[in-house]
């Protein structure tokens, strides 16, 4: 054989050589009790060993052959980390190969792979999009909630992906916030009911049984609660700041889903970048450890956010010492995972963190894994591999998208419009962008505007909804000059009026503190958009794509109607299904819609009902096609 053939041969990945043999140990035995198994093989673990399944790297940072040698416990994939191909087969794949090396370790200690499936199994190519939790908190309907945890389920389960952070159980009240439409609802109560019934249908009725995935609410706490302008992240204005409130408030507004979230059987909680009276939660052992870990009784282990323990004061070794002692289980390192580990094995070797703190923190990881049934069924089965983006899952997600329109406004009854209408005018990128639609946390970290992924555009859906007499014309910057009538007659511009026009503005896509905005206003070309087509058609329907109120008081006296769609994802038939009339408007407002910049943050204990100091919309407002739009009310400014 030729030296330059063995030399790529053993630069590839390797055939698993034979894995050691272990005998018979109990732990390996499932009729044994999960607390009998995790006794039994923590005392056969190594400081190195038990270090290694407290360190979670990512996908792009991990050498493959240290999970081998350096017995890592958790690999991620970060916002849009994945195969060189995009497809669930080439992910199933990945998934298993990481693990093979896991499986050839002294102990055989399954690892355990976690993403953000955050609306569907959203990294990858091909799944079914649900709409971004804003919409669902739109819904109010936790069945639904629950169902599509279970199908979220099932999509990553066929990849070989059984940990899920998810549900964000914020409770966001600045919609300035760039992570507000990852939040349910401003209101603790919605987001208490929604998180938990995400957290079942994600794990199904037990852990470990079929197209079971391990829950994540996050990121503990007081995340949606930070102050304008505190973030410690450069560049960043509410994301990773400081949430200024006393403690009685701290526990009213943002404990209440965690409570629930855990009693619904969430086993892992991940921890907020933010910060609680100047002190990072990482560090905030009277939070982690006291509060969640001792008086909610929380037996499940607690992962900290991406390099977020690099945050706190000090070097690695202060990071660390503090982080883990505080009682963080399993950390998301992502990158410079031997210095971690490195940091973490000195800080035991001088007492610094004690070894009954690596214990628990290794039980409660150990525990997870136990009940997921990972260490019985460690791979993925091919034969799952069509639960991606099937059928079931599209038609549950369209229902989704149907349920969370909110109509804000329907002067004279625009909506629902006749499917014979005979011209409609459809403007806006958005109304035929799947990542419009579907926004960040979408293929990639920061989602990205075209068809990124199978799925039925908003014109779509509209297209096929009308009846064969009704023409549907589109043009993204709504000029329609090129328009001619069915009697042949080329328009000059202005000269052809549409019956209907339908405008769909869309925020760009965006994650996390880069969506953070010191204004809500829309940009002057969206309102310039919407008066074209204004022009050219007897009503106009004025549909909103985002993840957050944007400002559109002085706009709105301009269109007949006007709805809130947020994140629908890649269903876009059911915002068609509704301006139809195949289904009905149900969906309620989850946030309060301002009326300007000048009014946030709102002060919700001392709202004013009425006038033009109150909001545009009120918390749960949402009309009925059939109901008549209250007159807008002309305020100064
Ligand atoms: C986010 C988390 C996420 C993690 C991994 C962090 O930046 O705050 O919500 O789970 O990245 O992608
Ligand atoms: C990752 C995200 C992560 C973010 C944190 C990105 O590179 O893909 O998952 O949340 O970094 O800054």
């Amino acid at each position: 054989m030729a030296t330059a053939t063995m030399t790529v041969a053993s630069a590839a990945a390797p055939t698993p050589t034979a894995p050691p043999t272990l005998g018979s140990p109990l732990y390996t035995d499932p009729s044994q009790s999960v607390e009998a198994r995790v006794n039994d093989l923590l005392a056969r673990m190594t400081l190195a060993e038990k270090i290694g399944q407290m360190t979670q790297v990512d996908r792009d940072s991990i050498a493959p052959d240290d999970i081998t040698r350096l017995f890592i416990g958790s690999i991620l994939s970060g916002g849009g980390e994945g195969p060189g191909t995009n497809t669930p087969a080439a992910w199933a794949a990945m998934v298993d190969g990481f693990q093979q090396r896991a499986l050839q370790t002294r102990l055989r200690i399954p690892l355990i792979y976690g993403l953000d499936a955050v609306h569907g199994h959203n990294n990858v190519k091909g799944a079914t999009i649900f709409p971004h939790n804003i919409g669902l908190g739109a819904t109010r309907d936790p069945d639904l909630v629950q169902r599509i945890g279970r199908a979220t389920a099932e999509e990553m389960i066929a990849t070989g992906i059984p940990w899920d952070f998810a549900p964000v159980v914020a409770v966001p009240q600045d919609v300035r916030w760039g992570r507000t439409y990852e939040g349910y609802s401003e209101n603790t109560a919605l987001v208490t009911q929604l998180g938990a019934a995400f957290v079942r249908g994600l794990q199904g009725p037990a852990l470990g049984g079929p197209f079971s995935v391990l829950a994540t609410p996050k990121h503990f706490i007081g995340d949606g609660g930070t102050t304008f302008g505190s973030s410690t992240t450069p560049g960043y204005l509410l994301d990773q700041g400081d949430t200024r409130v006393d403690e009685t408030a701290l526990r009213a507004l943002y404990l209440p889903p965690y409570r629930a979230a855990v009693a619904a059987g969430a086993q892992s909680i991940m921890v907020s970048f933010s910060s609680w009276q100047g002190t990072k939660m990482h560090a905030r052992k009277d939070l982690l450890t006291g509060l969640l870990k001792g008086e909610l009784g929380f037996s499940g282990f607690l992962v900290s956010d991406w390099a977020a323990i690099n945050q706190l004061p000090g070097d690695e070794h202060a990071q660390v010492v503090a982080s883990i002692n505080a009682g963080i289980d399993l950390v998301m390192v992502p990158s410079d995972y031997k210095t971690f580990i490195a940091a973490l094995t000195q800080a035991v070797q001088q007492g610094d963190v004690p070894q009954v703190r690596i214990d628990d923190a290794v039980r409660r990881i150990l525990r997870a894994k136990f009940e997921l049934g990972l260490f019985e069924h460690p791979l993925s089965d091919p034969a799952n591999l069509a639960q991606v983006g099937s059928a079931a899952h599209r038609q549950l997600a369209r229902q989704a998208v149907r349920e969370s329109l909110v109509l804000l406004k329907n002067d004279q009854a625009t909506l629902p419009l006749a499917k014979d209408t005979p011209l409609i005018f459809v403007a806006g990128q958005g109304a035929d962008d799947i990542g419009l639609q579907s926004g960040g946390w979408t293929i990639t970290w920061q989602g990205q505007v075209g068809n990124i992924t199978p799925g039925t555009t908003i014109l779509q859906g509209i297209k096929q909804a009308v009846s064969p007499q009704a023409r549907v014309v589109y043009d993204a910057l709504g000029t329609f000059d090129a328009v001619t009538t069915t009697a042949g007659v080329t328009a000059t511009s202005g000269a052809v009026t549409a019956d209907v026009g339908i405008v769909v503005l869309a925020e760009p896509p965006y994650a996390e503190g880069v969506g953070d905005l010191t204004s809500l206003a829309l940009p002057a070309s969206d309102l310039a958009l919407a008066d074209r087509v204004r022009a050219r058609s007897r009503k106009l329907v004025v549909i909103l794509l985002s993840g957050r109120p944007r400002l559109v008081t002085s706009a709105l006296p301009k269109w007949d109607a006007f709805v809130a769609a947020w994140l629908p994802g890649t269903e876009g038939e059911g915002v068609a299904d509704v301006l139809f009339g195949d289904a009905p408007f149900s969906g309620k407002l989850p946030y309060t819609w301002p009326r300007s910049d000048g009014q946030l943050p709102f002060d919700f204990a001392h709202l004013p009902a009425g006038g033009c100091a109150a909001p545009l919309f009120p918390f749960g407002y949402g009309l009925s096609a059939g109901d008549a739009s209250p007159a807008q009310l002309d305020c100064p400014g």
